[in-house]
């Protein structure tokens, strides 16, 4: 599928807060939007088709190291492999060599997704997630 990556700033925000809540259970307010698309450490790309925004990744690159903090494609859009092509646009801009992410236990979706990246699971944090309560998956993948 021909998709354009972009650099997503406020104006995306609403778009982005409509995503967040089709994907997760506890999404992110818009207000933490925008937080996050002003921090000094913040990595936002968008995936857009024509001008529709359908999905989004948001990191942190801190030194060698960057953490994924969301990925979310829009429900319709999935499964045409547009979350794989937006998460490997973000490893090869290669914001830090080091990458880590946390992931739900039961997200296999997600985790095929990851391990089929080259993420290795690096440990669990029991019952990290609420609502509902589950164990993370904290991945890592060195390039
Ligand atoms: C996880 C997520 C980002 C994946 O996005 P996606 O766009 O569906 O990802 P892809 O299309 O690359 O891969 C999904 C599946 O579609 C398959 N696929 C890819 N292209 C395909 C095509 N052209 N035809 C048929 N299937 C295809 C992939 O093989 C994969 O199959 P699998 O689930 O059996 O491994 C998406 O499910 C999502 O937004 N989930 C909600 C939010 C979430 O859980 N985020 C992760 C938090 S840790």
């Amino acid at each position: 599928m021909q998709v354009e990556f972009f650099q997503l700033n406020n104006s995306h925000a609403a778009a982005i807060a409509e995503l967040e809540s089709e994907a997760f259970s506890v999404p992110w307010s818009l207000n933490q939007i925008l937080s996050e698309l002003s921090g000094t450490f913040s990595v936002c790309v968008g995936v857009r088709i024509a001008d529709k925004t359908i999905g989004y990744c948001f990191a942190r690159a801190l030194g060698t190291e960057t953490e994924i903090l969301r990925v979310a494609v829009l429900r319709a859009e999935q499964n045409r492999g547009v979350g794989e092509q937006l998460m490997r646009y973000v490893l090869t801009a290669a914001y830090a060599p080091e990458f880590y992410l946390e992931c739900r236990e039961g997200n296999a979706k997600a985790r095929r997704l990851y391990e089929r990246l080259g993420f290795v699971s690096g440990g669990v944090r029991k019952n990290y997630y609420e609502s509902p309560t589950e164990s993370g998956i904290i991945y890592k993948l060195s390039i």
